[in-house]
């Protein structure tokens, strides 16, 4: 009976996820995401999906009415800065990754999506206190807490992917490719 809830549950998350992401779930750039490690062994692509699930299953169980079409983008996007900051040549930058990667992930996601202004702000402040100014609407709010949530269970392996990590051949790459900058 259990089970039963948890998969009508997944069922039905999915389904907003698709309605609402498609494009985005679909795109050569944010399958790239696949290749990029977040936290322990969870790739930048399985956060995304879970955060957009959380913000969702965050929003329903609050009863926190919003938009969910801009909670799902939003979420979607809001780690797309597009480079493994675990890797070599973002050594130099790791420990300020956290204060640089929204603007980064906003600039990437704006140039291949017409992005809402709660979409933008849902990205811009997902790192909130980091980035001082706070959220402007509910949508970021609830992003910002399923973010630190996954955040949290991810790093301490709670939280475990199973798509098999395929690291990126950083030698083929441009340099814009490298910084995260979407061509
Ligand atoms: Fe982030
Ligand atoms: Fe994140």
């Amino acid at each position: 009976m259990r089970f039963r809830r948890f998969f009508q549950k997944q069922k039905e998350w999915n389904e907003l996820l698709k309605r609402y992401g498609s494009d985005i779930l679909s795109s050569d750039n944010f399958k790239k995401t696949r290749e990029y490690i977040q936290h322990g062994n969870m790739t930048v692509n399985s956060h995304c999906i879970n955060v957009a699930i959380y913000s969702l299953a965050i929003s329903k169980k609050l009863k926190i009415a919003c938009n969910r079409r801009e909670l799902v983008r939003g979420a979607l996007l809001h780690d797309y800065f597009l480079y493994d900051w675990h890797d070599k040549y973002h050594r130099d930058i790791k420990s300020l990754h956290g204060f640089y990667h929204p603007g980064i992930a906003l600039r990437n996601a704006m140039k291949e999506y017409e992005l809402t202004e709660r979409e933008k702000d849902i990205i811009k402040k997902h790192m909130w206190p980091l980035t001082i100014i706070p959220p402007q609407c509910r949508e970021a709010w609830i992003v910002t807490m399923a973010d630190k949530y996954c955040s949290l269970l991810e790093t301490m392996k709670i939280h475990k992917d199973h798509i098999r990590y395929m690291p990126v051949k950083t030698e083929k790459m441009s340099v814009s490719e490298r910084q995260g900058i979407a061509g």
